[in-house]
């Protein structure tokens, strides 16, 4: 692979026409945060208001999802936040497969880029595909699966939660085990405590 910089990612980003979810769109929404963060968190793909912003999780889930790293002490500019498709899918529909297969490309460069030890993957089609094509995220929620030493977890988007608040005690379970994982890694209380990832 030829090497890989934050420039050349930003601007494979911003040049991609490999699947038709660029067009109509106001702004590309590559992801956001520290870009050293142990810690990533991948949803789904931009809604409007991050589309008109250019900025992941800006509207109101993502304000559910500041307050939910508050919960656990997790600053949200300490941690990475991104989708797994860069461009808002119209009327806010699901990615389509070949959507998400040919957005791969960005999400993996930049967990390169980024190099996190835990993955927070935000809801059914974060963590599909990602993780496994077929899960189901009320099972899969909550359990920790270790891939080419990046620790992956998924749990429900904050979109669901905003829409069924009886799944806010499960989320909640699934910050704290987040918390434990992360302090078994050393990287907990103080993000940057532990080793350099
Ligand atoms: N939902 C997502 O999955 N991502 C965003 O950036 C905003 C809402």
């Amino acid at each position: 692979m030829a090497e890989i910089s934050w420039e050349l990612f930003e601007r494979q980003v911003e040049s991609c026409a490999m699947c038709p979810l660029h067009n109509g769109i106001h702004h590309k929404v590559p992801g956001q945060g520290d870009r050293t963060a142990p810690l990533m968190l991948i949803g789904e793909g931009p809604g409007e208001r991050e589309d008109l912003e250019g900025l992941a999780f800006v509207g109101a889930a993502g304000q559910l999802l500041t307050r939910m790293l508050a919960a656990i002490g997790l600053p949200r500019d300490r941690v990475y936040i991104c989708n797994i498709v860069k461009c808002r899918p119209p009327f806010n529909r699901n990615p389509e497969p070949e959507e998400m297969a040919a957005c791969m490309l960005h999400l993996r460069m930049q967990v390169a880029l980024v190099r996190p030890r835990v993955i927070v993957l935000l809801g059914g089609t974060a963590a599909k595909a990602t993780l496994d094509p077929n899960l189901h995220i009320t099972r899969a929620r909550g359990q920790w699966t270790e891939r080419k030493g990046i620790w992956m977890m998924p749990t429900y988007h904050p979109s669901f939660l905003l829409r069924d608040e009886s799944r806010k005690r499960e989320a909640w379970e699934d910050m704290q085990s987040l918390k434990r994982k992360l302090t078994e890694l050393g990287l907990y209380p103080d993000l940057y405590g532990g080793e350099t990832p």
